[in-house]
């Protein structure tokens, strides 16, 4: 098990878009480890996702994971190994929520994402994987698959006005609610 460190916004390697990965890649030691070690590093950072252009790679791989206690979720996520994914709208509607990432520590802002989606990725043993889906997992898919093109939720927002620290958020979003 190793932790690796985690990138944060202004590093060069969460700008560069990722590549696919080959069969040959998948298969090897080396790759199985890494998921294993984002896996690790996810889960000690608390994230409900990682893509590796986080941890300075230029792959198209993610890990997900939502536990069912998370008070971020609408529902468990299970484990997830993405693997040269690609995601497409299902529908017209869009939903707000909150995100956070762990290249952009402590802030939170309202994002717009596409309410439910179709991905289409490898697992972590190469084999294909199609699943519809809405709500917070549809959510941290597209943000993942962000990552691997080089975005980050930042871009996606409309404007900043919602942007604020965890700590603000909690001290004072019962406020706005209550305006
Ligand atoms: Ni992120």
């Amino acid at each position: 098990m190793a932790i690796l460190k985690v990138a944060r916004i202004g590093h060069p390697a969460l700008r560069t878009p990722a590549r696919a990965l080959t069969p040959e890649e998948i298969a090897s030691p080396a790759l199985q480890k890494l998921i294993d070690d984002m896996i690790d590093t996810m889960k000690d950072y608390d994230g409900v996702g990682l893509a590796a252009p986080q941890v300075h790679l230029d792959l198209q791989l993610a890990v997900i994971e939502v536990p069912g206690r998370d008070e971020r979720a609408e529902g468990a996520v299970p484990l997830t190994v993405l693997v040269n994914p690609s995601v497409t709208k299902v529908g017209d509607a869009t939903v707000d929520g909150w995100e956070g990432c762990l290249s952009i520590p402590e802030l939170r802002g309202i994002v717009p994402r596409a309410k439910r989606v179709l991905l289409k990725a490898l697992d972590r043993e190469g084999r294909p994987i199609e699943v519809e889906t809405a709500g917070f997992f549809a959510r941290v898919i597209q943000h993942e698959c962000d990552h691997l093109d080089g975005r980050v939720y930042l871009d996606r927002m409309p404007h900043m006005r919602s942007l604020t620290y965890l700590h603000e958020m909690e001290k004072y979003r019962h406020v706005d609610e209550d305006e």
